[in-house]
């Protein structure tokens, strides 16, 4: 036996030009070649050998899928795998996230294709490689073997997403479709995402999403192999997260008393219909939440945002702003003056206290703590938070002003309390207006101007910048026949062209940019319907700028694919704009 090994491993590697045995190749096959008895033994299987070398050099005639994101390597060949009937083997070494996804899989497979599994004769098989990087995967589709690679439950869902997008839609929804192809191209595929976190945000604190809608949020989000969903829980117009030790927090500050009518910079009118009651989420409705974003690969980032955007909480706890108040939770969009106060330690309590449940109900290594418009008008005239400035030796500066400085204190105060519980902070980019303490992970998004700063100064950075991922910015140029929104524009086409490098970015820079996110204010969509209509198709787009290589991005490419997403979109009832599509834009 260990002849015939040694007599296959020198032909193949003689064909391959690689060495299996270390000894240089003409002498490894001078010695085979004198071995002439030995030959003519093994003739017959060194044809068998030299067809299969064959069949594996077939030739490419595709290096693209219909797949968005584009993974980052394809070859497909003539030829196809018969999916249907197929039976399906998972590694018992993978998660159970892994086993129940390909077991939904297998399912989905079984009901469109109409064909029992197990009555064919190709086998699709889930290995588990400890090899393949965090998130990658690879797919080597052969007749009658699927072999899927990857060493986490990630990889596993993206690979699965990847061959579903390939099959007929109605692998989707599992709806009957056996009059289909159910099989596969035979192909090569090697993928894994340019950036670690892919985000996407979502505001439901000035218009309320339920559990089942953010579900299905969370749904389209893993048809795009995002991973982030950043949680945007608590706002000016409403407070959506159960504080146990603050039942009143979501008792009154969930609820508004009237919603401004129109665009917030023109109008004075109101609904004068209260909005919110009941808008909020349990701390077991979360739990829930977080179990069923984790089934997709997503990880829930929570947003406490402060020291502004807490007019909610100031409605119920008046004795945390400057003023005392009274305050209402606030009817209009836009920036309030009315702010936490940072020289009052009630405050400092109070945020604590809040953080600490935060802290305890999420998984995730960050918690988000906002820090963006916080005008520091009641700061100015507060004898407490002056106090508090002169205690703590804060001076105005060329840069920044004595309160700039005071909310960095606050925010390093969270910071510091939360990295006692494990947690890590993220901020928007205002927090590099003062003083900002090295771990603190910033998110840019008044443009890319802050992100590009703190990768400079050493910060992790996330891309959410408002030119490139605002989705609730207008999508088309004609505004005319497009629901309000808060104004702007960012096509498809702009989010497509988003490159986070620069050439003037040394590697360490480019190190600290972690991952690129959009977000979704909900000020001016109050709707499911309307919140998917934002989001798509601009999601797909987001989805190649946070996966794809630069290089591997082709926007004629991608707009071609974006005919098969559409169809995905229509077979899962999706809503979405169609202006790509009828040469709009
Ligand atoms: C923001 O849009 N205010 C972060
Ligand atoms: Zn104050």
């Amino acid at each position: 036996m260990g002849g015939v090994r040694k007599f296959l491993f020198g032909h193949l590697s003689f064909v391959l030009g690689q060495d299996a045995s270390g000894l240089p190749i003409h002498h490894m096959t001078a010695l085979l070649i004198a071995d002439t008895k030995f030959i003519t033994i093994m003739k017959p299987l060194f044809f068998l050998i030299a067809l299969l070398l064959i069949s594996c050099s077939r030739e490419i005639i595709k290096t693209e899928v219909d797949v968005i994101p584009q993974p980052a390597s394809v070859e497909v060949y003539e030829g196809e795998c018969v999916v249907a009937g197929a039976t399906f083997k998972v590694d018992d070494r993978f998660d159970e996230i892994a086993s129940a996804a390909v077991a939904d899989f297998e399912a989905a497979v079984e009901a469109a294709s109409g064909t029992v599994s197990g009555s064919s004769k190709t086998a699709v098989v889930f290995k588990y490689d400890r090899r393949s990087g965090k998130e990658a995967y690879s797919i080597s589709i052969a007749e009658n073997r699927i072999t899927v690679k990857a060493s986490s439950s990630n990889g596993v869902l993206y690979a699965i997403q990847t061959l579903k997008q390939m099959l007929p839609v109605e692998i989707y929804t599992g709806a009957s479709a056996s009059d289909k192809v159910w099989a596969l191209p035979l192909a090569k595929i090697e993928d894994s995402p340019r950036f670690a976190y892919r985000g996407l945000h979502l505001d439901v604190a000035r218009h309320f999403f339920d559990m089942d809608e953010v579900k299905r949020y969370i749904d389209i989000m893993a048809v795009h192999k995002l991973n982030i969903l950043h949680w945007h829980l608590t706002d000016d117009q409403g407070w959506r997260i159960e504080i146990k030790k603050y039942p009143e927090l979501t008792r009154i500050g969930s609820i508004r008393k009237r919603t401004i009518v129109g665009h917030s910079r023109r109008s004075n009118t109101y609904d004068n219909t209260p909005y919110g009651e009941g808008c909020w989420f349990t701390q077991e409705q979360i739990r829930e939440i977080i179990g069923y974003a984790a089934s997709k690969g997503i990880e829930i980032i929570p947003e406490i945002d402060l020291p502004g955007h807490m007019q909610s909480a100031l409605a119920v706890f008046p004795d945390l702003g400057c003023t005392g108040g009274p305050y209402e939770v606030w009817d209009r969009w836009g920036v309030s003056k009315d702010v936490l106060c940072a020289g009052k330690e009630g405050t400092m309590e109070f945020l604590k206290n809040v953080l600490s449940e935060v802290a305890e109900l999420f998984p995730s290594e960050y918690v988000h703590i906002g820090g963006d418009e916080c005008p520091k008008d009641r700061w100015e005239n507060c004898p407490a938070c002056q106090a508090k400035i002169a205690e703590l030796g804060l001076k105005d500066d060329e840069e920044h002003s004595a309160e700039h400085y005071l909310q960095s204190y606050v925010m390093a105060e969270m910071e510091t309390f939360l990295a006692s519980k494990g947690k890590r902070i993220i901020g928007w980019d205002e927090v590099l207006d003062g003083e900002v303490t090295p771990d603190v992970t910033v998110m840019s998004w008044r443009g890319v101007a802050g992100g590009h700063k703190a990768a400079k100064m050493g910060h992790d950075v996330i891309m959410a910048a408002n030119n490139y991922f605002y989705f609730d910015y207008y999508q088309a140029k004609d505004t005319a026949g497009e629901p309000l929104t808060i104004g702007g524009y960012v096509p498809v086409s702009k989010v497509y062209s988003y490159e986070p490098f620069t050439e003037d970015m040394t590697e360490e820079e480019r190190s600290h940019i972690i991952g690129i996110q959009a977000n979704l204010w909900t000020e001016y969509i109050k709707t499911p319907e309307g919140l998917e209509y934002m989001l798509l198709p601009r999601l797909s787009a987001l989805s190649e700028v946070q996966w794809c290589q630069s290089g591997d991005r082709d926007y004629d490419r991608f707009l071609r694919e974006m005919e098969k997403m559409a169809d995905i979109y229509d077979i899962l009832d999706y809503n979405y704009a169609t202006h790509i599509f009828d040469g709009r834009e």
